[in-house]
């Protein structure tokens, strides 16, 4: 071992207050950077036993890598091969030799071997840890560590740093944090222990990219971006304002922005009740009654430069009800909104899992297109990868189970459990 490799180690963990904007690799299927994935990026091992951990180079090649543990008296580091010394947890670091890309692994070492889930050595470390997600991600707790928004300015009254931080969901009234929160881990109300993993918020936020991806819209941590562009409309015409700006968060009633029409046509549709109405049916946005979802809508989902600049159209990925295009998915034209992705399990208009039957099936506050134009995947800047294969997390050991599994599925495991703390 190397001294350097410690003081990388330094440089690794160690964030300025001010730094938000940590890149991850950029760009689609590798476009940018070279990055270390590890696997698993997170694992609890008996004392004096072993687990081995492998370091891929990603748009890159390194003949070999150079190991450290951040402390010797609990971990030690050979290779790839971890020992548990004593009780503790220790952080590895690894480099490739040539590409001097780095990445980080979480090694808890408990005293006996495991037979249970356990928050504090499974979960706890996903949401508390830098470089977890991706290389460069940043901790949910630097945004995330506290139910209060007012004074603490945790953003969304979250805290993701505590066991009953997480279990008070987003959102809570800080007054009266039980079982006001929307919860994180798909349960009724918070407090509940029906817990749905596959359809809670939390999953979606891990995992979903906010579109359009590639390039990726800009994080801003104001959130001033999140209805889209400010438009005008006049005289049935609707415009982006350029250069594009984003003054309408603060003001969503009086400022006309691109989600507040396309909203306004979803409620129309929903409210018309006939899915067939088609794309040149009239509906009213912003005090003009004369705007149709082909003439109006439509671009937004077809045309370059609509939600900040340089972005891609969605047809560009989505173009189709046919496997080549994404998720199956064709925002090209009317009919393919009211049928949805995945051959319609996963309709667009709302967030359910069946197909859309009926009018009143049609949910703006849950649907897909809302929360994909909105929400920003976590942690922010998350490498977008056409093939999918990081929406899951990196690797983690699941120790009960003697099996390397995903970041999320671990979380479903310890859910399934009952979420012991
Ligand atoms: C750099 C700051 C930052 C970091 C780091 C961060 N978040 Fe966020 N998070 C935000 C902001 C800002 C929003 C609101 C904007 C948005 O939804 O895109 C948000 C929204 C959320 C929401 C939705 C809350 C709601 O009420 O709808 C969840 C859930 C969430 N984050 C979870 C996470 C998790 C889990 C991590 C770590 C894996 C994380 N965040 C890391 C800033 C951050
Ligand atoms: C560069 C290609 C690309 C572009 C451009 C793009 N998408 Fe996607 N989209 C994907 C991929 C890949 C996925 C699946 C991965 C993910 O969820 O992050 C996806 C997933 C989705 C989903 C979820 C589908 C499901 O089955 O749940 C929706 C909805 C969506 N995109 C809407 C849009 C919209 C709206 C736009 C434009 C504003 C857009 N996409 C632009 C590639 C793209």
């Amino acid at each position: 071992m190397k001294k350097t490799n410690i003081a990388i180690l330094g440089l690794l963990t160690v964030f300025s207050l001010t730094n938000w904007a940590c890149e991850g690799p950029a760009g689609a299927d590798g476009a940018a950077g070279v990055y270390l994935s590890v696997s698993p990026a997170l694992a609890s091992v008996a004392k004096g036993g072993t687990v081995s951990v492998t370091a891929t180079t990603n748009n890159g090649t390194d003949g070999s890598y150079t190991w450290a543990s951040s402390d010797e008296n609990v971990v030690s580091v050979s290779g790839g091969t971890v020992s548990g010394i004593s009780e503790g947890t220790a952080i590895i670091a690894v480099v490739g030799d040539e590409s001097g890309a780095s990445a980080s692994v979480i090694i808890s070492v408990t005293g006996e071997t495991r037979t249970s889930y356990d928050y504090t050595l499974d979960i706890n470390p996903m949401f508390t840890s830098d470089n977890f997600w991706f290389p460069g991600s940043d901790a949910c707790t630097w945004c995330h560590y506290a139910n209060d928004e007012e004074e603490l300015h945790s953003k969304h009254v979250m805290d993701l740093g505590t066991f009953e931080g997480m279990m008070y969901g987003a959102d809570p009234d800080p007054d009266n944090l039980a079982g006001s929160g929307h919860p994180l881990f798909g349960e009724t109300t918070t407090g509940d222990t029906d817990y749905d993993w596959g359809n809670s918020m939390l999953k979606g936020r891990l995992r979903n990219n906010r579109m359009p991806q590639a390039p990726a819209w800009e994080f801003l941590r104001d959130e001033s971006n999140r209805l889209g562009p400010d438009i005008t409309v006049s005289d049935g015409v609707v415009s982006v304002i350029r250069p594009i700006q984003y003054t309408s968060w603060d003001d969503p009633d009086n400022v006309p922005n691109a989600l507040g029409l396309i909203e306004a046509w979803v409620e129309d549709l929903k409210a018309g009740g006939d899915l067939n109405v088609g794309g040149d049916d009239p509906f009213s946005y912003a005090g003009d009654d004369g705007l149709t979802f082909n003439s109006d809508v439509l671009p937004f989902f077809t045309d370059d430069n609509m939600w900040f600049t340089n972005s891609t159209p969605c047809v560009e990925c989505h173009w189709g009800n046919i496997e080549e295009s994404y998720h199956l998915m064709d925002l090209s034209s009317y009919e393919g909104f009211i049928y949805g992705a995945d051959g319609g399990e996963h309709p667009v208009l709302n967030g359910t899992k069946t197909a859309l039957t009926s009018a009143t099936d049609i949910d703006w506050g849950s649907s897909r297109i809302k929360h994909r134009l909105r929400d920003n995947r976590m942690p922010p800047n998350a490498p977008f990868l056409l093939s999918e294969e990081n929406r899951d997390g990196p690797d983690v050991w699941d120790a009960v189970e003697g099996e390397m599994t995903t970041a999320v599925d671990l979380i479903g495991r310890w859910l399934g459990a009952g979420a012991p703390h």
